[in-house]
């Protein structure tokens, strides 16, 4: 008996040296009531409901980590900023791991981004949107037969992720098509079970069937991208080519490949279907912004401008009602790994050590993003937040009487803000020009509201929606007068490029 209980008095004291720290400059930490998981569930159930009690910053346990959760905006500066004591790749690898069973190391990230940087930004943007452009048309012609008068009744949702995952991939992804191609509808279906699975995956909170279904896509998936940027000919000086090569020069073998072109996959496609389908939905709801942002876009249909490329178009009412949208609706955290210890010093004056070891998150959803503060009625839509009364792009926002240089944070910032970003927007502005200049589109039931964000979704980019907004949309009369021929097999939607 005697020894039981000094078995159990040290294992007490074990824990407690384990698990209790406290220092003057610590923040104040809640470590929840189940130990070591500590809040790792009102974490992944809804981050938002969760985190929106702190004021400016709190650190919580979660699944045996520090997490220092900082929601002061005026801080962020130098969270973004500092590349040595707070490290972006160590939780990347953690989560590559995860979801995709990848193994790569730091170094292979650094060079995957500078290969990025070459492709996506400069010269290459406007090869890549006219790209995009153009396989957009030829997609919504093959969903819409010219000859078609009626209505075509969709989920929104699954309209705008379809055509703009699969657009997305035949220019990143596929190059130059041959017979062995994959057929991206095929890629897409096998996409979205995996996808559908991920923050789970992300997690470590599936059950073993939903497990074994997360495996089946992952392999498949693999099977199918196993051939891409592999081949010669012109696609050989692509993005996709340049990646694969430089993993095989650093001796990754297929396997690791071709997951981490299912990672690319997923970065690259991930974000913008879900994004344009808010601000479809937005539009759709809004009709005074729908007439705004329509008429901008049918403004540039009657000018020089190719259509397939807007690149260099200014749009400032469409990128107003795009920024409105993702401060709705883009809900990534923003999580770095401490490997030196640093103190951030808030805007009050408080100063608190991150300890080595710990994580440190933002979570701009909550804070700017959602504060009344800065946006007055932030659940509420409004196309022209970020507009002037000129018409010119606003970007002074305030908060306690100081200027902010982070109103809005949908692609993160600093030192790993996203690379994808230009591209992900004139992909998104394109899309939504392509519809609304070629297609007559409205809600199913007139008085539709929008659907509710899937909560599970806080923490990884732009949220999905829980549920469907049903719409029926045709080409219009301008655009099936102007179609000579109707493209409708994948084939043929991949060769031949026919613009009205
Ligand atoms: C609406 C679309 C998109 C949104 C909202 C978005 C959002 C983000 C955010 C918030 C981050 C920063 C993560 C962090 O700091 O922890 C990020 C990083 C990144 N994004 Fe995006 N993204 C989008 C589209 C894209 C596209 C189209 C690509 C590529 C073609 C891309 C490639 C990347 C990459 C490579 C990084 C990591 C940067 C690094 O390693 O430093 N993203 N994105």
């Amino acid at each position: 008996m005697i020894w039981t209980i000094i078995l159990l008095v040290q294992a007490g004291l074990l824990y407690f040296v384990l698990t209790h720290r406290k220092r003057y400059t610590d923040p104040p930490l809640d470590k929840g009531v189940i130990p070591w998981l500590g809040h790792a569930l009102e974490f992944g159930k809804d981050a938002f409901k969760f985190l929106m009690v702190l004021v400016i910053l709190l650190q919580v346990r979660v699944a045996g980590r520090y997490v220092t959760v900082v929601l002061d905006p005026f801080s962020y500066n130098t969270i973004v900023n500092d590349k040595d004591c707070l490290d972006f790749s160590r939780f990347a690898v953690v989560l590559m791991d995860r979801i995709f069973q990848l193994q790569l190391p730091h170094d292979l990230l650094t060079k995957g981004k500078t290969i990025m940087k070459q492709h996506f930004l400069g010269l290459n943007l406007a090869g890549l949107n006219t790209s995009v452009g153009r396989h957009l048309q030829n997609l919504l012609k093959a969903e819409l037969s010219v000859n078609q008068k009626d209505w075509k009744e969709e989920g929104l949702f699954s309209l705008c992720y379809s055509l703009l995952f699969k657009a997305g991939y035949l220019t990143l992804f596929e190059g130059e098509p041959n017979n062995n191609s994959a057929d991206p509808s095929k890629i897409y279906k096998e996409y979205r079970k995996f996808d559908n699975l991920l923050t789970k995956l992300a997690r470590g909170t599936l059950k073993p069937e939903e497990k074994k279904l997360a495996q089946c896509a992952r392999q498949r998936l693999c099977e199918l991208l196993a051939l891409v940027g592999q081949g010669r000919g012109p696609a050989a000086g692509s993005w996709v080519h340049a990646y694969r090569r430089m993993l095989q020069d650093e001796g990754a073998d297929r396997d690791m490949q071709n997951k981490a072109i299912l990672m690319q996959l997923w970065a690259s496609q991930g974000n913008a279907g879900p994004a344009a389908f808010w601000l479809l939905g937005f539009l759709l709801t809004n009709p005074d912004a729908m007439t705004a942002v329509k008429k901008e876009l049918c403004g540039i249909a009657q000018t020089d401008a190719p259509e397939t490329c807007l690149l260099n178009v200014k749009t400032p009412i469409f990128d107003s009602a795009l920024e409105e949208t993702l401060r709705l609706t883009a809900a990534p955290y923003i999580t770095r790994e401490v490997v030196r210890e640093k103190t951030i010093h808030m805007a009050g004056g408080q100063e608190y050590l991150l300890r080595k070891g710990d994580r440190v998150c933002l979570f701009p959803l909550l804070s700017p993003q959602m504060d009344p503060e800065i946006h007055s009625e932030p659940q509420k839509f409004k196309y022209d937040r970020f507009l002037n009364e000129d018409g010119s792009p606003k970007t002074d926002f305030y908060k306690r009487g100081s200027r902010l240089k982070y109103y809005t944070m949908p692609w993160g910032a600093g030192a790993n803000g996203c690379v994808g970003k230009q591209l992900a927007i004139s992909t998104i502005r394109q899309f939504v020009y392509t519809v609304l200049t070629k297609c007559e589109l409205e809600l199913c039931d007139p008085n539709a509201q929008m659907p509710e964000v899937k909560t599970s979704g806080y923490g990884f980019g732009v949220l999905q929606p829980e549920g469907e907004l049903y719409i029926r949309y045709k080409l219009n009369n301008r655009s099936r007068a102007r179609s000579g021929r109707h493209v409708c097999t994948f084939q043929q939607t991949v060769y031949a490029f026919i613009i009205p």
